[in-house]
């Protein structure tokens, strides 16, 4: 199944919504992903029995001080597909500085200090954490929260630097699209002068990405030709497996 950009652009369908003006094509199939996927959560990320998670609350300065030799591992790196699969590797899931990391964002956004600032709705936040500084050699850090079942594209961006992004779900089976392809808990890392959707499907998920220099740019066209996909099993929109 393919569907255009302008169809599940996140920014393109809040326009149309508030215009009152509905996509070139296949409106009903988008209006009603659009409304289960308003629909979908109640913005409490469901954290279930995770263990992990920290009898106290961590704190936003906990995630920095946990950062500090993560970058120092990867400052003179460049984001790519051997970084992504050294960090995959050597730094996934089960390792100490994941298992960290994990623990340490889900408690932010569970008490609300991290991905904080709707960007479309309850289910699609997202919140620096802090900016690039000496401390972290100069990235950044970030979280997005996203939770949707069936596809959602979030708001399309460039790394003019890359991006080093950690990928948290919440729900069994969420995954987050990558470069090379979809990703459940571990790592991607696009690299220098990609551009991409934030793409989830199968649930709700936490995505913590390091920046060089801070740098991303939401000033990129989408490609005409972005092909839309989901792996096999999963909905594409609302109205799929109903
Ligand atoms: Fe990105």
């Amino acid at each position: 199944m393919r569907l255009d950009a302008d169809d599940l652009s996140a920014g393109a369908l809040g326009a149309y919504l508030a215009r009152g003006q509905q996509p070139r094509t296949l409106q009903l199939l988008t209006v009603t992903f659009t409304l289960a996927y308003r629909a979908s959560g109640t913005g409490i990320p469901r954290l279930g029995n995770d263990a992990r998670r920290t009898e106290v609350g961590a704190t936003a300065e906990d995630l920095i001080e946990r950062s500090v030799p993560f970058v120092e591992e990867i400052k003179n790196r460049t984001a790519g597909v051997e970084l992504e699969a050294w960090l995959n590797q050597e730094r996934g899931p089960g390792s100490g500085l994941w298992d960290d990391l994990a623990g340490i964002i889900k408690d932010g956004v569970a008490d609300g200090w991290a991905a904080n600032e709707e960007i479309d709705g309850p289910n699609y936040r997202r919140s620096r954490i802090i900016g690039p500084s000496e401390r972290l050699n100069w990235f950044s850090i970030t979280a997005v929260y996203m939770n949707s079942v069936p596809l959602f594209c979030g708001e399309y961006h460039q790394h003019p630097y890359g991006e080093i992004n950690m990928v948290i779900p919440l729900d069994e089976g969420a995954l987050l699209r990558g470069p090379r392809g979809w990703q459940g808990p571990g790592w991607t890392s696009p690299e220098p002068g990609s551009h991409h959707y934030p793409e989830v499907v199968g649930g709700g998920l936490i995505a913590l990405f390091y920046l060089p220099a801070g740098r991303i740019s939401y000033d990129i066209t989408v490609p005409e030709d972005y092909d839309f996909m989901v792996p096999e099993g999963y909905r594409m929109s609302a109205a799929d497996g109903q």
